[in-house]
């Protein structure tokens, strides 16, 4: 059927097709104006006239359930203890700190510390050592904290063997006034923003694994909802499966094959118990890339984000070659390699700052 209908697509004249397609959208916005009259009709609507929507909804139960799932396991970091050590340390640096607080969660944060201390990687695990041990040390006593503070020394011997191997110093909250000072003008910074382009043409020429490294790193600083960091970057480092790769998406026509390595950020709906924070993959993963584009613009390479459709068949594809689980979600491609000197930059004007800061509609200014 879909063979026929594209040999059908082929032997139209253009002309056809554009009245086609014209048909084709006066009514799926008729349809639209029908069914936007409520959210309860825009349910409707998505129930029984489209699809659109069912990989995410798909991909936001199996993720919740993957957390549940993982939860009390060992494995190399975990979700709930950087959410809950995140939780702890806004509490500690509370103005004015309460005498008791975390009471509801200190239970389940000691039970996930125990579950995950021989096993999450070095760095989370002095982490979350370091803001328990400051939290049971200035946190005041109650029947509840004080069982969690036994069972908390009483698991820490595991998490101290490893720790002293490495010898990190405490990580734990510190003021304002000990940030390193500000070394990059607003100049350097805006100079870089400049620069960075979306880069389409490169040389044939393989990307340092250092680099990339050291950029991703820099990624890795980004912001992100309760400290999560729910994405990784799945690499593609060589052009054949970069262009294979760049195919699933719809925005490569014409360059793909150019395209020396590609990332695909991937997103992950097992982070969250909850559907109200679905949209949150896509945000700290898009923070994260545009600290990676910006790194890679210092280390000398160049980048284009490239938009990943919601497409269920080009869904599958990415599943597939990736190996992706139903609940973890492709965000963007990222092409990148060395820049080809003579390669065409779009110009891509961009919206002047006073059309896009809007004063509050309740006090104009
Ligand atoms: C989420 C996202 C998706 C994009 N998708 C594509 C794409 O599919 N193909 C492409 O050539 N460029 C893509 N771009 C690059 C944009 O066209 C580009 O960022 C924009 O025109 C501004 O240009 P600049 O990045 O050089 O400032 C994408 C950018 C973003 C942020």
């Amino acid at each position: 059927m879909q063979a026929l209908r594209k040999k059908l697509v082929s032997v139209l004249p253009l002309r056809f097709k554009l009245i086609i397609k014209q048909q084709l959208s006066h009514f799926k916005i008729a349809l639209s104006r029908l069914f936007a009259g409520s959210p309860l009709l825009a349910t409707l609507f998505y129930t029984l006239f489209s699809s659109a929507f069912r990989r995410e909804q798909y991909a936001v139960l199996k993720g919740r359930l993957a957390y549940q799932q993982q939860l009390a396991q060992s494995r190399d970091s975990s979700i709930l203890l950087r959410r809950n050590i995140h939780r702890l340390e806004k509490g500690l640096i509370m103005q004015p700190r309460r005498a008791v607080f975390a009471e509801d969660y200190i239970t389940e944060t000691v039970a996930e510390y125990a579950a995950v201390c021989s096993s999450i990687e070095l760095a989370e695990l002095k982490w979350a050592t370091a803001v328990l041990n400051e939290y049971f040390a200035v946190v005041a006593s109650t029947p509840l904290i004080d069982k969690a503070k036994t069972k908390f020394f009483a698991e820490n011997d595991k998490a101290l063997v490893r720790l002293s191997a490495e010898e990190l110093p405490a990580s734990i909250p510190y003021c304002y006034a000990n940030l390193p000072e500000q070394q990059v003008s607003f100049d350097a910074l805006w100079q870089l923003m400049q620069r960075r382009r979306s880069v389409r043409w490169f040389l044939p020429q393989p990307v340092e694994k250092s680099l990339l490294e050291q950029a991703i790193a820099a990624a890795s600083l980004a912001p992100s909802a309760c400290n999560r960091q729910p994405y990784f970057f799945v690499h593609l480092n060589n052009a054949r499966a970069a262009a294979e790769v760049a195919d699933f998406a719809m925005g490569t026509t014409g360059f793909s094959g150019n395209i020396p390595e590609l990332l695909v950020v991937v997103g992950d709906l097992s982070a969250y118990p909850n559907e109200r924070d679905r949209h949150v993959i896509y945000i700290d993963a898009a923070l994260a890339s545009m600290q990676l584009m910006l790194a890679l613009d210092t280390l000398g390479l160049a980048s284009c984000p490239i938009n990943w459709p919601d497409i269920e068949p080009r869904e599958q594809k990415m599943a597939k070659r990736l190996g992706l689980k139903p609940y973890q979600r492709p965000v963007m491609l990222i092409a990148l390699g060395y820049a080809d000197p003579a390669g065409g930059i779009a110009y891509s004007q961009k919206k002047p700052a006073s059309s896009l800061l809007q004063s509050d509609p309740q006090m104009p200014h």
